[in-house]
């Protein structure tokens, strides 16, 4: 099984942006993590990261081609306001969970509203980068059980 792990805008710069709310631990140390928790999982696992809307769009859909079987998603800012990849995720079909490291219920009100949620299989807010495990491993015993 593949999984295709995607962080967002300013999801390079953890460790740096607003340690009070994202925490100390780097981007680097993030990839790590995922790492062992896909291998963990018992999946394979490929790690993107960008700025960039366009290259975000561009490599759901590469994973299309790919046969990425799920992709757990952190798509930051874009969360609040693109169209454009919530129909990526859609036009694919590719399982997909949302992971917000903060509780983005409980902070301003323009991050309340996700368009990726309306794609996602499930969305996991506020656990850290924890919610990243629970998210690949959920992602992988739910693929499993569905053969
Ligand atoms: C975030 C929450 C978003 O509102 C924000 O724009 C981010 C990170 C989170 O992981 O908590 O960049 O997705």
């Amino acid at each position: 099984m593949k999984f295709l792990i995607i962080n967002g805008p300013n999801i390079n710069f953890l460790g740096i942006r607003e340690p009070g709310i994202y925490g100390r631990t780097t981007y680097a140390d993030l990839c790590g993590l995922l790492q062992g928790w896909c291998a963990d999982a018992g999946v394979e696992c490929e790690l993107f990261q960008s700025n960039h809307e366009g290259a975000i769009v561009d490599r759901i859909q590469q994973a299309y081609f790919d046969k990425v079987d799920g992709i757990v998603m952190n798509p930051a800012a874009y969360t609040h306001t693109s169209v454009a990849i919530l129909d990526a995720l859609k036009a694919t079909a590719i399982p997909t969970v949302e992971v917000h490291i903060s509780d983005v219920s409980k902070r301003e009100a323009f991050r309340q509203h996700s368009y990726v949620s309306l794609a996602a299989r499930r969305t996991i807010v506020g656990h850290g980068i924890d919610g990243y495990r629970e998210g690949i491993e959920w992602l992988a015993a739910e693929l499993k059980q569905a053969g």
